[in-house]
């Protein structure tokens, strides 16, 4: 299992390995939007083999010359500011290492010819007999491409030679179609070359929340039930469900961010320090945290977990439609753009603090961050101050959209008489380490091609994570919301979520 060396040695990366890599649908909006930026973005930083190429597959008619206009275009539109012109050179390399492959992905001899190709282009440029597979499709493919790579022998690893596959997100829609894509595809691969994405992963200030717990030696003695109050994960947006309306009917905001992201977040912030940041080492932690967890009984998702659809409201002084009023949603959609759940985990370091995440399209602020919120100091220096004024130790780590983490202490307000205040000490990413352009998926990209899974979801991750929601999926689906929409674009939720918190004497932090 190779080490992150970045993690532990500072930001140096070694070079992928040289490999073809297979984008199954490449003329998409993931692809265009993320990954051909990103892999020019390591091009350019040099992260990417001298020998290495890439194949586009979709069911497009597309020349391999038109996929490379196709390339250049979305390197121009997302990979560099306006005013930056791509640089030429690299862009060269590039072009001169595109490929397009056309076909019907349920097609067995579509995979044939695919073979061929990749053959013919790995001994054209000189490659390793290496293939990564990007699965950039509807999650109704994956199942069926793996199956029939399988089939067509593209699968099989031979001597030091490796086949990896990427899977997108959504993996599964709920616990049993999860566990039974991981039964489909562990037919055809095994374990270490299954690459589950969730592109929040490749956050740096996701990756650092491992690197401030364990690296400092200032955090983890506090880091549990005897001075932390409670945790608030939040992730959210202000954009509407835009030109996902289809998908997202289907997927709801808690199938859409709760068992991949939040989770995520959760089980970073939670867990155990691992024995080493190997892959497997960091997972297991990962996933022992998430059994921990306590699986909601149908009468904590009625009390302790709630949902709420936006209806037409103001973002940034201007109007918005209600959900139900945007493109490929239905005029009664029932569908959830919001959530909030209380969550409890039954371990030695975390009993009795209750984590609350939530997450929502169309609210006030563009946010995702993790809040700590630490217990009250013993009040007996300050018995005549004002309880209002005595504010506790919060600690806020941001990652969207700016990175950063944000210390909150109380301090004494300059003067004769002994007030309290509030300041912050903050750190913000950019001001230390600059910018870099990155679209998310360099990181994950870079580390599949170089065999670190670390960032990655394993099968026994995913199935905790769905285990956990399971419960609340069968309770809602029961019962429909009755009461949809509930919030107003551009506010906080439903009035709900609100009282989830008030009921524990608690209030959600909406930025300070
Ligand atoms: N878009 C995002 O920002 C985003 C973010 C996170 C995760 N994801 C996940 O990434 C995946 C891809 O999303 P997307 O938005 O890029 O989807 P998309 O824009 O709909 O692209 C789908 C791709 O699949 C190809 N395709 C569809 N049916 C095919 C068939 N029968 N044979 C061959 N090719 C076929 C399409 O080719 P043609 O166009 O040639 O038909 C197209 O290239 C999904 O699982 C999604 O959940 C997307």
């Amino acid at each position: 299992m190779s080490t992150p060396t970045h993690l532990v040695s500072g930001g140096q990366s070694r070079a992928g390995d040289s490999c073809v890599m297979i984008i199954f649908g490449a003329t998409g909006d993931l692809t265009r939007r993320k990954l051909l930026p990103a892999l020019y973005n390591l091009a350019k930083a040099k992260l990417l083999s001298r020998k290495f190429a890439l194949i586009g597959a979709a069911f497009d008619q597309l020349s391999s010359e038109a996929f490379r206009e196709h390339l250049v275009e979305a390197i121009r539109t997302y990979a560099t500011d306006e005013a930056e012109e791509p640089d030429a050179e690299v862009l060269a390399w590039f072009e001169r290492r595109m490929y397009y492959a056309q076909g019907d992905f349920r097609d067995p001899e579509f995979y044939w010819r695919l073979k061929e190709l990749c053959t013919e282009v790995s001994g054209k440029n000189g490659i390793e007999d290496n293939y990564f597979y990007y699965l950039a499709t509807a999650p109704n493919f994956f199942g069926e491409i793996i199956r029939q790579l399988g089939q067509a022998g593209m699968a099989t690893e031979e001597g030091d030679h490796w086949r990896r596959v990427i899977i997108e997100k959504p993996f599964g829609h709920d616990l049993e179609s999860a566990k039974q894509l991981n039964a489909e595809i562990k037919q055809v691969l095994r374990e270490r070359q299954i690459y589950r994405i969730d592109h929040y992963l490749g956050k740096e200030t996701v990756q650092n929340i491992l690197v401030f717990r364990f690296a400092n030696s200032i955090f983890e003695p506090i880091w549990n039930r005897r001075y932390i109050d409670h945790v608030q994960i939040t992730a959210a947006e202000t954009v509407g469900v835009e030109q996902r309306g289809s998908y997202y009917e289907n997927a709801g905001a808690l199938r859409d961010m709760v068992p991949n992201h939040l989770f995520q977040l959760l089980s970073l912030t939670t867990m155990e320090p691992p024995v080493s940041f190997a892959a497997n080492a960091v997972r297991d932690e990962q996933t022992k945290v998430l059994r921990a967890v306590q699986i909601p009984t149908p009468e904590d998702v009625l009390s302790k977990t709630t949902r709420g659809q936006y209806g037409e409201g103001v973002i940034d002084g201007e109007p918005v439609p209600g959900y139900r009023s945007e493109p490929n949603v239905a005029s009664d959609s029932k569908t959830e753009t919001f959530v909030a759940m209380r969550m409890m985990i039954d371990n030695w370091r975390w009993a009795d603090v209750p984590f609350y995440l939530r997450t929502g399209k169309r609210l006030a602020r563009r946010t995702t961050e993790i809040a700590i919120q630490f217990r009250r100091a013993p009040l007996v220096l300050f018995r005549n101050t004002a309880i209002d004024q005595l504010r506790t130790n919060r600690l806020v780590i941001y990652l969207q959209p700016n990175e950063g983490i944000s210390l909150q202490f109380g301090a004494k307000v300059p003067g004769p008489v002994m007030k309290l205040g509030t300041v912050k000490m903050d750190f913000d990413y950019e001001d230390y380490f600059g910018s870099t352009p990155n679209t998310g998926y360099e990181r994950l990209l870079l580390d599949c091609m170089t065999g670190d899974a670390t960032l990655f979801q394993r099968a026994d991750m995913v199935e905790a994570g769905w285990c956990l929601i399971q419960p609340v999926l069968d309770v809602w689906k029961a019962l429909p919301p009755r009461s949809f929409p509930n919030y107003a674009a551009g506010s906080w939720g439903p009035r709900e979520a609100d009282e989830l918190l008030e009921r524990d004497g608690r209030h959600w932090i909406n930025g300070g």
